[in-house]
């Protein structure tokens, strides 16, 4: 690789450059352990853009191309002709272990199985679990009040999104660590090969699996309005879902509802602590929060899947092989400074953020009304009993790099009556 401009001398698990691969498209660029990632997520990943073409390849993690532009990474979510959902999770060797449903599925394949999802998450099945929403907040934060400070990745964010997810599927709140070890092993997986890290992945999976398998059985047949009962008893082109596929969806809807809103929030209130002339902007003016949420959802993107490409290609210029694999980092839509003007600055007044946060053409995220409905309602809540709060002295946030984006370490501070 001694043709690249910046491969480091590491030790790190590299792949040969194939040879429709140009050597100035090649940088060193790890998913998973991003340089600079001490400075923060955000911050690292668009100082890796500067001045790199709009696609590259690295030879980490297996070794795929990387999308450096937001209208790229949309270009791509909304083709599934060109960019197929195959493979989605990086290394392929992982992403191929990787059996949740229907996220694999290309349309038309994948069409029925997102009509079902749709029928548990759509808006108004939503609004009806508002008072659940904003009850765990209340909860909550109400014991954090007096005590003047918290650690917030801790106290909150790793919570209320799980409680609120347990309690729409019913599930018990006991098993929560074990899920949440999943699904971190699933998002960011451990190893320093491809194999060591499909290896994990593989038992996080198996382990969603096994977990759900009882519960599926159990709700069969059932009547309840839970979430697991409405999808385990919804259809597939009119015929009863079958197991293999019941289990995957399920997991995925775990999965989901797991780890993005936690990371999501993490990262928002840590802004939020740094920047307290943004939350006198909206305290006392609900309208403006509620406008503003959308905006949230530009300025902390948190995911980073891919797409394989689907066949031979030229696209932008640059020869894609049949199962190529291209990273799409969300965090590099929402922060494009061509597509949404002073990118860095949070706007709560923005007119029409872009962004790729949820994804986007067939397999936009299915859970985004509930997202949306708890950034909001943590807002809400939140300012409400605590209006000002800022970062502890000497906070030392640390952030964690893969397809889902991590924020831990955010102790914050506020005055008590
Ligand atoms: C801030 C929070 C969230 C973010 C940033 C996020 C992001 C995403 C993204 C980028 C995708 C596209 C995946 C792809 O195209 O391969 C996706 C899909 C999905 N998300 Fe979310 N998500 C969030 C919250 C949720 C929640 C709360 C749920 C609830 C269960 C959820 C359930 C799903 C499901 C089921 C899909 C698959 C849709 C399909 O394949 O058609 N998500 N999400």
């Amino acid at each position: 690789m001694s043709d690249a401009p910046n491969i480091a001398a590491d030790n790190r698990h590299r792949v040969p450059r194939p040879a429709h691969v140009p050597p100035e498209l090649v940088r060193d660029i790890d998913m998973y352990a991003l340089d600079g990632i001490e400075t923060g997520y955000h911050e690292a990943w668009k100082a890796l853009e500067q001045e790199t073409p709009e696609l590259v390849w690295t030879p980490l993690t297996g070794g795929h191309w990387i999308a450096m532009r937001g209208p790229l990474v949309r270009e791509i979510y909304e083709d599934p002709s060109r960019f197929s959902s195959e493979v989605i999770f990086l290394p392929k060797e992982a992403g191929e272990k990787y059996a949740m449903v229907p996220t694999r599925m290309d349309p038309p394949e994948h069409t029925p199985y997102r009509k079902l999802l749709d029928t548990g998450l759509n808006p108004k099945r939503i609004r009806e679990v508002e008072e659940l929403v904003r009850t765990s907040a209340a909860r909550l934060i109400e014991p954090l009040v007096a005590k003047g400070k918290c650690e917030f990745s801790n106290d909150f964010a790793k919570t209320f999104p799980v409680h609120v997810f347990m309690a729409m599927a019913e599930l018990p709140l006991s098993d929560v660590p074990k899920l949440s070890r999943f699904a971190e092993d699933m998002t960011r997986p451990k190893g320093d090969t491809p194999d060591e890290m499909a290896e994990c992945l593989d038992a996080a999976n198996k382990g969603f699996f096994e977990y759900v398998e009882p519960y599926i059985e159990a709700r069969k047949g059932g009547n309840g309005t839970d979430l697991i009962t409405t999808m385990v008893n919804g259809t597939v082109n009119g015929e009863p879902m079958p197991r293999d596929k019941a289990l995957g969806l399920i997991s995925l809807l775990l999965l989901g509802g797991l780890d993005t809103v936690v990371n999501f929030l993490g990262f928002m209130m840590l802004y939020l602590a740094r920047h307290p002339d943004k939350v006198a902007e909206i305290r006392g003016d609900d309208m403006k929060l509620r406008r503003g949420v959308e905006e949230l959802f530009r300025r902390f993107p948190v995911v980073s899947e891919a797409r394989m490409s689907a066949k031979d290609q030229t696209f932008h210029g640059v020869e894609l092989k049949q199962g190529d694999m291209v990273l799409l980092p969300t965090v590099l839509h929402g922060l494009d400074e061509n597509e949404n003007p002073d990118p860095w600055t949070l706007d709560w007044e923005r007119k029409g953020p872009r962004h790729s946060t949820f994804g986007g053409g067939p397999h936009r995220c299915a859970g985004l009304h509930l997202a949306r409905l708890e950034a909001t309602v943590t807002l809400q809540e939140w300012l409400k009993r605590i209006p000002e709060f800022s970062l502890s002295p000497g906070a030392h946030p640390v952030y964690h790099s893969g397809i889902v984006a991590a924020v831990d370490d955010i102790p914050l501070t506020w005055p008590t009556a």
